[in-house]
């Protein structure tokens, strides 16, 4: 009965039963696992399985016992795998960005001079944390264009620099930038090479150690399909032996990755979302990584079908972009927020807006994770739907119709 009464409300597909048997309700497990919109198409966080969901619901758990261990060994483990790694890698509790602070404080110092390479508010945000700790210059491109090795060989060749960084996937301008050719730029110049992964790792093709990284970052509510709250670090083994601990303490990366090659933790650590981390990448190996990466690129190309076939632009330089989340220009008479309003009022869809100066001018919609292509042809229905309600001239199912082509 009510399962009948649940799937008229949440629809049938969000019905799950428990396998977990301390949650005797399974109506709330049932509740729990059913989106509160049509499409959730944010570039992060993003979907999440019943599975991951349901994973955090279990009684408290001694973070420094036997059954939390065997978890922080198994998450160890399959973190190695998202990363592409045999090397150190830490998990730690707060988001993409402590992951970040976390690299910066331990493998800089104040007086080390770092090139931050600059095309968007992610790379930009990189620059003023690398202000916090040490001695950076920023390397400037313009938004939605991709990072030029060459001006970074030319700056490289100019001054010495300790490090550089770059933002491998761009999220606030929907570009990935050419990090194979940046890296090979970096590794002749012997500086260090620290990457933000963040909405990269677990959704595009990932050659870290040809291309010479030395950190790299990611997110746990990205490509990673888990709750927000959680960030990953890979080191190189270079990066590892000239880690120092003199600015950091809670994100203190080799207290961190130390600690995780003993299956434990510094602090107490946010065990709920460590279990739901270890079923999202259980997941991502089911699917197997090279499989995850593949169909995240067919679902950016149907987007970017679907984009074309509404008679819209995409924001960056086509030739970069990204297959984690498509960045689009609004056609003129497009208000943003009333867009993304009628979106979520009358279609139950989730999209991001522009960042900084691209506020009101551009939309992005997220593909990663385990983002399917009926989640992104709902969304791109209900787009369709809402320009055509607002003025925006196109042919009804066009872009649904050039998607499917893809797939
Ligand atoms: C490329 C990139 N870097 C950094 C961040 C910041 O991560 P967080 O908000 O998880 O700290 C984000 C978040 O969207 C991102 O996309």
């Amino acid at each position: 009965m009510w399962k009948e009464r649940l799937a008229r409300r949440v629809g049938p597909a969000a019905i799950m039963e428990s396998a977990n048997p301390f949650i005797g309700a399974r109506t709330f497990v049932a509740a729990m696992v059913a989106p509160p919109t049509g499409a959730f198409l944010l570039p992060g966080p993003v979907k999440m399985h019943p599975r991951v969901l349901e994973a955090m619901a279990v009684p408290a758990m001694n973070h420094r016992g036997p059954e939390f261990k065997e978890a922080l060994a198994e998450i160890r483990t399959l973190t190695q795998y998202a990363f592409g790694t045999r090397g150190p890698v830490a998990v730690l509790s707060g988001s993409g960005t402590a992951g970040l602070e976390a690299a910066v404080s331990g493998l800089l110092r104040k007086d080390d001079r770092v090139l931050n390479l600059v095309n968007g508010k992610f790379s930009e945000r990189f620059h003023e944390l690398c202000q916090v700790f040490s001695t950076p210059t920023a390397l400037t491109f313009d938004w939605g264009t991709a990072v030029d090795p060459a001006a970074v060989a030319a700056a490289l060749d100019s001054h010495e620099y300790r490090a550089v960084t770059l933002c491998w996937n761009e999220t606030s301008t929907g570009l990935t930038n050419p990090i194979a050719e940046v890296g090979k730029v970096v590794k002749d110049r012997d500086a260090l090479f620290l990457v933000d992964g963040i909405t990269a790792v677990g959704g595009l093709e990932n050659r870290r150690e040809a291309w010479g990284v030395d950190a790299l970052v990611v997110g746990s509510q990205k490509c990673l399909a888990a709750p927000a709250g959680l960030s990953a670090v890979a080191l190189s083994n270079r990066a590892y032996d000239s880690l120092h601990s003199e600015t950091s303490f809670y994100v203190n990366l080799k207290a961190h990755i130390d600690a995780m090659a003993r299956e434990d933790t510094p602090f107490t650590p946010a065990v709920p979302l460590f279990l739901a981390f270890r079923e999202a990448l259980r997941l991502l190996k089911e699917e197997g990584l090279e499989h995850r990466i593949a169909r995240t690129r067919t679902l950016a190309e149907a987007a970017r079908a679907g984009v074309a076939a509404l008679g819209l632009e995409l924001f960056p330089d086509r030739r970069f972009a990204s297959n984690t989340v498509t960045a689009i220009r609004y056609p003129p008479g497009i208000d943003d927020s009333k867009f993304r309003k009628v979106l979520r009022a009358d279609h139950r869809t989730i999209l991001a807006g522009g960042q900084a100066h691209l506020k009101g001018k551009i939309f992005r919609i997220g593909h990663m994770g385990i983002c399917s292509i009926e989640d992104l042809q709902e969304g791109f229905r209900a787009i369709e739907a809402t320009l055509a309600a607002m003025g925006h001239r196109v042919k009804a199912g066009a872009a649904v119709e050039a998607m499917s082509g893809r797939v």
